[in-house]
């Protein structure tokens, strides 16, 4: 038997980010839980049109797409509680830039995307930002043979509607592999 909720979205779990943007001058993070992937070279990210961040991503076509660690949760979720509207959110870090010169990263992200906007979807209360991937930058400690190892990353996971926060588990199988033993034939 199941339960009939309503229209409601349930693709969480989500990677929590902190997205930056060059906003009157001024580097600001946002914390986004709504990311998503386009193709292995372009990221979307669902920003309500309230927010400061919006601003900038328009002003300048670049932002930045930083993956924080559980080691920097309570900066995480400070910069979705407080609006750079009414703080320097960018004091909490140890800002650095790349070839893009208005996409602000945070040194202390294991995981920093900089991000040229190629599309912007206007939807009645969100901009859906659509962002081509023109560099990555990765801690040294979180790669394992050169490849970005999530083990390390210790992503920070959230999940509406119980606004929870949680650490990734293990991993416990090879993806495009498992599935194999249901071939036939
Ligand atoms: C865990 C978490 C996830 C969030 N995800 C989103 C999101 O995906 N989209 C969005 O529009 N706001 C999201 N927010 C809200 C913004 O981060 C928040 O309103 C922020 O203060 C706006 O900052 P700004 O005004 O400096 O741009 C989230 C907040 C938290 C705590």
């Amino acid at each position: 038997m199941k339960t009939e909720l309503g229209a409601k979205n349930c693709l969480y779990p989500m990677p929590t980010t902190l997205i930056g943007a060059t906003v009157d001058g001024s580097p600001n993070f946002i914390t986004i839980a709504h990311v998503g992937i386009m193709d292995l070279g372009d990221v979307s990210l669902g920003m309500a049109k309230t927010h400061h961040t919006n601003r900038g991503i328009k002003d300048h076509k670049t932002f930045s797409v930083n993956v924080p660690s559980t080691a920097q949760i309570k900066e995480t979720d400070y910069c979705g509680l407080v609006s750079g509207k009414r703080a320097n959110k960018a004091g909490l870090f140890d800002v650095f830039y790349g070839t893009l010169k208005t996409a602000p990263m945070i040194a202390e992200c294991p995981i920093n995307m900089e991000c040229k906007l190629v599309k912007t979807v206007d939807f009645p209360k969100h901009d859906v930002f659509v962002g081509e991937i023109i560099a990555t930058y990765a801690d040294d400690s979180v790669l394992t043979d050169g490849i970005v190892d999530f083990a390390k990353v210790q992503p920070i996971l959230f999940t509406m509607p119980d606004q929870g926060y949680w650490k990734l588990g293990e991993k416990f199988a090879k993806a495009w592999s498992i599935g194999k033993d249901l071939i036939k034939g």
